[in-house]
């Protein structure tokens, strides 16, 4: 695993301010999707910080805890980057507490019924505290990781990647996005390998496949409701039923449910094949072409100006 940068100023390169184009995808409803996903990423970033301070003390292994540490700088790093294009579209209060630095308005809710109780429990050092928040997190990894396979496969695979380019009108909104999802899927079995190792019992089984991937879970809601903000501020006209139908949540939503069975592995062969090939085909080809893309961008509005 490796500690990526953002090669160039990420305000400027999404346009922070009075060019802000929040079309950054192929279609509206997914550009907000993933402005909302921006919101909810940065929130459950901090959540692991929190739990990481509580719950590394658990790990006996010393090369897992060199993995977790990497973990947790790429996090940090994504909720820092997220947080450029964040707090310019959320430019008011946020609410801060012992247990989460920045919790935007429209996820106070979902902090207060479903992180805050654990982090409580956390704090006090409870071991199933600890236990409910890395299930959590490596739930919430597992997702993810078919997430991000999504969003590479739509807007980066074969032909798409040309014209994803071409139709963006957010390289830099574009570029985080890729950066944070060729990370997610190079980190994501590490949180299923802590909780794995400090409670020897596997995260995936029947049960949390019905309640974490078949039935609605609150996650999908705070997208949601951070898209749904996005929308508002920007004044674009949306809605829940749209945006769950966009192609992006729609074909998440399909994939997590075929590929999440009780013996789900984010190493088996077929997952690996995948994660492997997108982190270098980021590495190696999107990466550096749309970094090219983004300088040349960042150079034209600058001689320009
Ligand atoms: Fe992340
Ligand atoms: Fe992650």
């Amino acid at each position: 695993m490796r500690i990526r940068r953002i090669p160039f100023d990420i305000r400027k390169a999404m346009k922070v301010g009075a060019d802000f184009d929040f079309r950054w995808a192929y279609d509206e409803q997914t550009s907000l999707v993933g402005l909302g996903y921006s919101f909810y990423l940065e929130y459950i970033e901090y959540f692991c910080n929190f739990v990481s301070k509580h719950s590394r003390g658990l790990i006996a292994d010393e090369g897992l805890l060199d993995l977790e540490h990497t973990f947790l700088v790429q996090e940090m790093h994504h909720a820092k980057a997220h947080k450029y294009l964040n707090s310019f579209l959320c430019p008011g209060s946020i609410y801060k507490d012992q247990f989460h630095p920045r919790v935007y308005p429209y996820l106070h809710e979902f902090h207060v019924n479903h992180y805050e109780p654990i982090l409580q429990r956390v704090a006090k050092g409870e071991r199933e505290g600890v236990r409910d928040a890395l299930l959590k997190i490596a739930v919430f990894e597992s997702k993810n990781c078919i997430s991000s396979f999504i969003f590479f496969e739509q807007l980066f695979s074969g032909k798409n990647f040309a014209r994803t380019c071409s139709i963006s009108a957010n390289l830099g909104v574009l570029y985080l996005l890729g950066y944070h999802f060729a990370e997610e899927i190079e980190h994501c079995d590490v949180a299923i390998d802590v909780y794995q190792h400090i409670y020897q019992e596997p995260v995936w089984n029947k049960d949390r496949v019905r309640t974490q991937v078949m039935q609605v879970s609150h996650s999908e809601h705070e997208a949601l409701a951070a898209a749904l903000y996005c929308a508002k501020r920007l004044g674009v006209e949306t809605d829940a039923r749209r945006l769950t139908a966009s192609p992006f949540m729609s074909y998440t939503k399909s994939r997590q449910i075929e590929l999440i069975d009780a013996d789900f592995d984010l190493n088996s062969p077929q997952i690996l094949e995948q994660r492997k090939h997108y982190v270098q085909q980021w590495d190696e080809v999107w990466e550096p072409a749309l970094r090219e893309r983004v300088l040349r961008e960042i150079e034209s509005r600058t001689s320009c100006a």
